[in-house]
């Protein structure tokens, strides 16, 4: 069968990812994160631009290289178009022009959301299981928490999403207060592990239908948080475990909950988890325990196509190379941009 070769460009947030796949399969997949943010507890959007001016052209280099694979030969360049931080999404989406205009081959506008979620198409030779439609999509990390009904490859239609914070942020926000270094999320999940997840309760947000809340949760840990340490200045550190097991098995029981609610509504059974959270080893747990307990089938892409990457934006582009779908060299990023 032929083969095509797409460059994926991925520079929506923070790291600065390009891929080269040869049909569904990822040749090379290079991302250089950047630490910069971490003394600033979180991603600060002049410097994570700044940052992608200057790792750009290495990476792409490296990931060309990686694949063993001349630029002359590739067939197409996917970038994502949005959403994202407009400073650092411009980067992306300029490189991936010039480069096109050079070349003198086709460009591939991609969705970095739809990306998240066709992601679980990547052949991979450990495991090629994939969903089939029509499918529910979760994706849950720093940036986006959103149920999306699949029902082929580019037609999709959120269902909920959040009001305010993203699951990633509500751990990360949870894990600075009680002192852990940026990004808590894998803290949190570390002593998790070691807790007691029913030591301490906190409460719930109501909110109708598939759609999610975080911000409530994180002010009633600070409250509580506030109390205790009045009440025993070493409360945090003696009970450490304990309270993020507890805020940890919260935040999972709000995503299973909203996910069963989809499923109920959807008839559909068929899970595809995507985005950083998906890590997180407690809700590996859930998910295997609605399995067996709900009839679900549950996917998990490997964790590098998990969180941002440019696979993710290299088999996008592949599956619109298929269909012809480019575009033209006046497409502008876009920070907000729907499924
Ligand atoms: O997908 P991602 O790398 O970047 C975007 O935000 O788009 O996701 C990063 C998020 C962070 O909020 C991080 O704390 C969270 O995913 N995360 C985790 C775990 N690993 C990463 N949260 C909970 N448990 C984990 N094991
Ligand atoms: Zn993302």
């Amino acid at each position: 069968s032929r083969k095509t070769y797409i460059l994926g460009i991925e520079s929506s947030c923070d790291d600065t990812s390009a891929a080269v796949l040869c049909n569904k399969k990822v040749l090379s997949n290079v991302v250089a994160t950047q630490d910069i943010h971490r003394q600033y507890g979180g991603v600060v959007p002049e410097l994570a631009s700044r940052a992608h001016q200057q790792n750009i052209v290495p990476v792409v280099h490296q990931a060309l290289a990686k694949a063993n694979i001349d630029k002359k030969d590739l067939s197409a360049i996917a970038f994502t178009k949005g959403p994202g931080l407009m400073g650092s999404l411009l980067v992306g989406t300029s490189f991936a022009k010039s480069l096109a205009l050079g070349l003198d081959i086709p460009l591939i506008a991609v969705n970095h959301m739809e990306a998240h979620i066709l992601a679980h198409f990547i052949e991979d030779d450990e495991n090629n299981r994939e969903p089939s439609f029509p499918f529910l999509a979760m994706t849950i990390s720093g940036g986006h928490t959103q149920i999306v009904l699949v029902k082929d490859f580019f037609d999709m239609e959120i269902l909920g999403e959040t009001l305010d914070d993203a699951v990633g942020e509500a751990f990360d926000k949870s894990a600075k207060l009680m002192g852990l270094p940026y990004p808590g999320g894998p803290l949190v999940d570390k002593h998790a592990q070691q807790g007691n997840s029913a030591a301490f309760n906190f409460p719930k947000p109501k909110v109708e239908g598939l759609n999610f809340s975080f911000s409530g949760l994180k002010t009633s840990i600070l409250y509580f948080l506030q109390r205790e340490t009045k009440k025993n200045p070493d409360f945090v550190a003696e009970n450490i475990d304990d309270i993020c097991a507890s805020v940890q098995n919260t935040i999972l029981d709000i995503l299973m909950d909203k996910l069963q609610l989809a499923v109920q509504q959807t008839g559909i059974n068929e899970i595809a988890i995507g985005g950083g959270v998906a890590a997180n080893s407690g809700i590996r747990t859930r998910l295997k325990e609605a399995e067996e307990q709900l009839g679900l089938h549950t996917y998990i892409p490997k964790f590098q196509y998990c969180t941002d990457n440019a696979a993710m934006i290299g088999i996008t582009g592949y599956l619109k190379y298929r269909k012809g779908q480019f575009s033209n060299q006046s497409v502008a990023a876009k920070a907000r941009f729907a499924i």
